[in-house]
């Protein structure tokens, strides 16, 4: 079988990277098995110990067909009426998009959670940094739920409060902690917008910053204009694939690995980089390689590739372009009917785009479809079982960030709102 026909074969085929994905989520919901993310492109991650677990969902749910799960949500939806706010991430499965009142990335999403303080209540459809997230932006009157508990995101979990605060300690003793003669500090820690509360609110106190994909580019020359280098966590593909086209040299952005004495370099290779990247990754993102690239290419000639910004820096670099899930979206609604384009970024939007769009040929680079283990535990099941729990006057599963935390995560995140409104 030549290249393009083995392409094009495994294209027909849509394997699935795991076939635990065929099963529903409450499958996974054991509190036994701390260890495992569930099945789907982060399965060999290990899950914190502190990280939430779902408890069972209630046998009702758990058996009841999908058309009775939309009638739920809907009829709940329509009696809570505008005391409730339900956002959806473009990672999430169509089931759940259909209910949702903003779609977005985890940007205009954040920003969704300020847009509504009438509504009690925000049912986050996402993971739990942008539930945490949600719950920082939000007035304290409002609660936010996510579904599923276990829907946390395994690149944040790779970096947390405690390694990140002894990262900054040693990278301080080496690079000195007295501003340069242009006033500039010797650090500034970014954090991207996949982190925990406890990390947004490390960067408030330390002069720091968040970021999203949409927005890393403003968030870097923001933070350049005030530091002499950049602590940025904890995607190191974000952070290097926005400062390299920003014209930085990529042999001075070192990466941390928390799991090393000193991060596995010397004190003078943290004096000279402009860029300190975490050793953290989307185990989604990182899937996609240049030979997909160049197998796509093959079989459709004239292809467009565009890749999200936690793609590897070679992917990248091979792609035609690069941007947040937003950017993903515009691009193909922009491009001309009977367009090719490979998308590199989660399977849910991917095909939710070549749905949308018939007169364009529209998949992912990566014919084994892989979506985000998390983001798929947010299942219809979870979303009616917490909309009927509110109809009944109970929270459940309600994401709060404690007063200190989200006081100073806020700077960092209002930080960012300004720099990008
Ligand atoms: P954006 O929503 O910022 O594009 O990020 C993608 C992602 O991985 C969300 O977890
Ligand atoms: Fe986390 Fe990657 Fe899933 Fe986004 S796609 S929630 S970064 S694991």
């Amino acid at each position: 079988m030549t290249a393009v026909d083995e392409i094009i074969a495994r294209l027909d085929a849509r394997q699935t990277c795991d076939t635990g994905l065929t099963l529903d989520p409450w499958a996974f919901d054991n509190p036994q098995s701390r260890n495992s993310y569930g099945p789907g492109a982060s399965i060999t991650d290990s899950v914190p110990r502190s990280a939430p677990r779902q408890g069972l969902l209630p046998e009702l749910y758990r058996h009841s067909t999908d058309d009775e799960l939309r009638e739920r949500i809907s009829s709940a939806k329509a009696t809570l009426g505008s005391s409730l706010l339900i956002l959806g991430h473009y990672y999430q499965r169509d089931e759940i998009i259909e209910h949702a009142d903003f779609v977005g990335d985890s940007f205009q999403l954040a920003k969704n959670a300020t847009e509504r303080p009438d509504a009690e209540h925000i049912v986050f459809c996402g993971v739990h940094f942008m539930a945490e997230t949600a719950d920082i932006l939000s007035t304290p009157e409002q609660s936010v739920t996510l579904p599923n508990l276990s829907a946390g995101c395994s690149m944040a979990d790779m970096a947390d409060i405690n390694q990140v605060e002894d990262c900054w300690e040693q990278l301080l003793e080496a690079c000195g902690s007295g501003a340069a003669a242009d006033g500039r500090a010797p650090i500034v820690p970014v954090t991207y917008m996949n982190s925990s509360a406890a990390l947004k609110a490390f960067c408030g106190r330390h002069g720091g910053i968040v970021c999203t994909s949409s927005n890393a580019r403003a968030v870097l020359e923001w933070s350049f204009a005030r530091g002499q280098r950049v602590l940025f966590f904890p995607d190191q593909h974000l952070g290097r694939n926005t400062a390299a086209a920003m014209g930085l040299d990529v042999d001075r952005m070192p990466v941390w690995n928390p799991y090393k004495p000193m991060g596995g370099g010397s004190p003078a290779t943290y004096r000279q980089a402009q860029m300190i990247l975490w050793k953290g990754f989307c185990s989604v993102h990182q899937r996609f390689t240049v030979e997909q690239i160049e197998g796509a290419r093959a079989a459709f000639p004239g292809v467009t590739v565009i890749v999200h910004p936690e793609c590897s820096m070679e992917v990248v670099n091979a792609a035609d372009g690069t941007g947040s899930t937003a950017y993903i979206v515009k691009r193909i609604e922009q491009a001309p009917a009977g367009s090719a384009i490979a998308v590199g970024t989660e399977i849910n939007l991917v095909n939710r785009l070549a749905a949308e769009h018939p007169d364009k040929t529209i998949f992912c680079l990566d014919p084994v479809v892989c979506p985000c283990s998390t983001m798929y535990r947010i299942h219809p099941a979870y979303l009616a079982w917490s909309l009927d729990r509110l109809l009944e006057g109970e929270v459940v599963n309600r994401i709060t960030v404690d007063g200190a935390t989200a006081e100073q995560a806020k700077i960092a995140l209002e930080r960012m709102l300004r720099v990008h409104p």
